[in-house]
Formats: C-alpha cells, sequence, structure tokens
C-alpha cells in the first residue's frame, strides 16, 4: 500500500519525480528545456512552495502561476498535447508513489488549473482573449 501525500518531504518528492519525467519527455521536455531553458534550482522548489499551498494551505508561493505559461505561448504557442503530456506525467507520477485522499486531490487540482489554463491559452490562441474575463490572472 502506498503512502498519502502528508509533509513538505512528500510534495518535494512528488515535484521532483514529476519533473524528472518532464524533463525526459520527447513532447513536452524540449519546452522547458531548450525553449523556457528553464533553472532548475530555482523553478524546483517554487513547485514544491506551489503545490504545499495547493495543498495544505502552507508554504511560501506568492507568484502568479499562469503569467508566465501566457509568455511563452507568445513565442512557443501551446499544443493540445503539452497538457495532455503534462496531466499524464503528474497522474503516473502521484499513482506511482502515493495514494488516498490528498493523491486524488493532487489529481483533481491539476486537471483543475490545466484546464483553466488551457482554456484561456486557447482563447488567446484563437484570438477571442478579452481583457475583462482575463484580468484576475
Ligand atoms: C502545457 C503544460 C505546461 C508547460 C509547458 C509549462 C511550462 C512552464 C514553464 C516553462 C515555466 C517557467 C519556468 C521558469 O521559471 O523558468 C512554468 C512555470 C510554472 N508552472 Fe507551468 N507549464 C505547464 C503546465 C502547468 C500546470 C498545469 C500548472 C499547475 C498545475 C503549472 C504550474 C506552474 C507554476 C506554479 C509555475 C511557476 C510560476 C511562477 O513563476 O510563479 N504549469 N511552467
Amino acid at each position: 500500500m502506498l503512502p498519502n501525500i502528508t509533509t513538505r518531504a512528500d510534495v518535494e518528492n512528488l515535484v521532483n519525480t514529476f519533473y524528472n519525467k518532464i524533463h525526459d519527455d520527447t513532447t513536452i521536455g524540449p519546452i522547458f528545456n531548450d525553449v523556457a531553458n528553464v533553472d532548475w534550482d530555482t523553478h524546483l522548489p517554487k513547485m514544491y512552495d506551489f503545490w504545499e499551498g495547493i495543498l495544505f494551505g502552507t508554504g511560501n508561493y506568492r507568484g502568479r502561476p499562469m503569467p508566465p505559461h501566457f509568455k511563452l505561448n507568445e513565442t512557443h504557442p501551446f499544443r493540445p498535447e503539452y497538457f495532455d503530456a503534462w496531466l499524464a506525467l503528474f497522474y503516473d507520477t502521484v499513482d506511482e508513489l502515493f495514494e488516498g485522499e490528498k493523491a486524488a486531490e493532487a489529481k483533481m487540482r491539476a486537471m483543475n488549473i490545466a484546464a483553466v489554463m488551457a482554456h484561456r491559452i486557447g482563447q488567446i490562441n484563437a484570438g477571442t482573449n478579452t481583457s475583462l474575463l482575463h484580468r484576475n490572472e
């Protein structure tokens, strides 16, 4: 039986395992490695804080998750398969390491945020974005 997600160390394990998969993925890895040229030493701690905040309401994430993706989309338009790859790897990682209520919640939250992001980026790329509808992000 796998453990539930209960501690910051669990969150770090989840995030590290997930981004190792992202790094090596042929669909989405190049976006992180080559297009965005992600500094992993900065990105990973930020993501520990982000997920700790999502799951436990603690942690130090004070950023805005959406803008970096909109910016990246300007130079390198997101494709639907990026979201499919991202979510599949996230689900695989959670299922490989954890089970229980928080594990289910992590997948649900990832799915919801990815859906909002995909929707907004889809609107932007279709030319139907309006600042009124999106000003909160
Ligand atoms: C198509 C899928 C996605 C791609 C290609 C992608 C890519 C990226 C990249 C390149 C960055 C910037 C890293 C840097 O600092 O250099 C980033 C930041 C981030 N991503 Fe994503 N992402 C995706 C989906 C998601 C989803 C679904 C979530 C949330 C569940 C998410 C949460 C974040 C957060 C919180 C940050 C940090 C924002 C900040 O700077 O405060 N991403 N992402």
